[in-house]
């Protein structure tokens, strides 16, 4: 259905963006501080130890997100989902997730953890009803996981990663960014764990955000490159997606395969037109695109006598804000430059 912009939006339908796409999906980062420095995420310089950080009252308070989410979802936001920096190392975190879970209409509430914290947490993530999770993890080599991270952090994620499979949480998927001459190596037994284990493992392609400056050309591998290679070990059969399986490409490696394997292709394979989502920054900005540094400042409107209405139009902005394609290579050619904003504070 065409949306005429003097009825925008349309009332009682949910929330639709000037390109007809539905608007249900909203990601928020709960803070920029991270307890992992990843090569991809922070500068040279930052990994020696000045990694410039949010001011406390930079960052959203939680009733200042709560009160965000209760007009999401009144607006039809369906879905949220808490990233960071690293999500679990903000204070008093659960307690959070606890009032979030709480919203009434709010069915659907995940996280993406890095999962060095997950084994404390993951029991009281399940009583909370927080079942659905992400967890990055982009080698099964313990010494590599370090030099990729920073930090001798292996086992504990791994800790993290069996805690959840033995509670049941489901999916469980873990998020391998693929790198050329970093990782590359191992694409293929990430593949064979999908085989024996209850999980999803999702290849991302590399993207050039920020202060990744580790991005270029060679060090990019496309999901057609891993998925070629992964073919050498057997069949790939492709699942069903389900209504909120968001951009993956999802496949079984083999018919018995435990678990499943899934491809984001945010460069070689745009998914702009079926893009849903809306963040929330940790320092308050609403942000339509990931790849798209333009964003609506909602923390001001927050600290500004906030009302339900000039919430919902900070948020109408940003929606009608929301670019119709990311446009980065376009940009790159052009301008040389790609995504200034940072992953850490904008949220995976
Ligand atoms: N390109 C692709 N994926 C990235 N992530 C962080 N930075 C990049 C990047 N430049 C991934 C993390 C995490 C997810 C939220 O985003 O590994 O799993």
């Amino acid at each position: 259905m065409i949306q005429e912009n003097s009825s925008f939006p349309p009332v009682g339908n949910g929330l639709t963006d000037l390109f007809s796409r539905s608007i249900s999906y909203l990601r928020l980062s709960l803070t920029d501080r991270c307890n992992l420095k990843c090569m991809y995420c922070v500068t040279e310089d930052e990994s020696a130890g000045c990694l410039s950080k949010l001011q406390h009252n930079e960052l959203l308070t939680y009733e200042e997100l709560l009160r965000v989410v209760r007009v999401a979802v009144a607006m039809g936001i369906t879905k949220v989902r808490l990233t960071g920096g690293e999500p679990l190392v903000r204070r008093n975190v659960m307690d959070f997730i606890r009032e979030l879970t709480r919203i009434e209409g709010l069915g659907d509430v995940r996280i993406t953890t890095n999962g060095v914290l997950l084994a404390q947490h993951a029991q009281e993530l399940l009583d909370a009803g927080v079942t659905k999770v992400n967890i990055s993890l982009d080698s099964l080599l313990p010494k590599r996981v370090a030099e990729i991270t920073g930090a001798d952090c292996f086992d504990a994620v791994w800790r993290g990663i069996e805690t959840v499979l033995d509670l049941g949480f489901s999916p469980v998927k873990l998020n391998m960014v693929a790198m050329r001459h970093i990782n590359d190596d191992e694409i293929l037994d990430f593949a064979r764990m999908s085989q024996r284990l209850p999980l999803q493992v999702r290849f991302i392609e590399f993207m050039p955000i920020g202060a990744s400056s580790r991005w270029n050309a060679d060090t990019y591998i496309s999901s057609d490159e891993i998925m070629a290679r992964i073919a050498t070990l057997g069949e790939l059969i492709p699942l069903e997606k389900g209504r909120n399986d968001g951009p993956a490409k999802v496949f079984r490696l083999g018919a018995d395969a435990a678990g499943s394997l899934g491809f984001i292709s945010p460069l070689s394979h745009h998914f702009c037109n079926r893009c849903n989502r809306l963040r929330l920054t940790s320092a308050g900005a609403l942000r339509s695109c990931l790849l798209h540094d333009e964003e609506v400042d909602l923390r001001s409107v927050l600290r500004n006598q906030p009302t339900y209405e000039s919430i919902r139009e900070a948020m109408l902005t940003a929606i009608r804000n929301k670019p119709r394609g990311h446009q980065l290579e376009e940009r790159m050619q052009r301008t040389g430059s790609d995504c200034h904003g940072r992953m850490s504070r904008i949220g995976g």
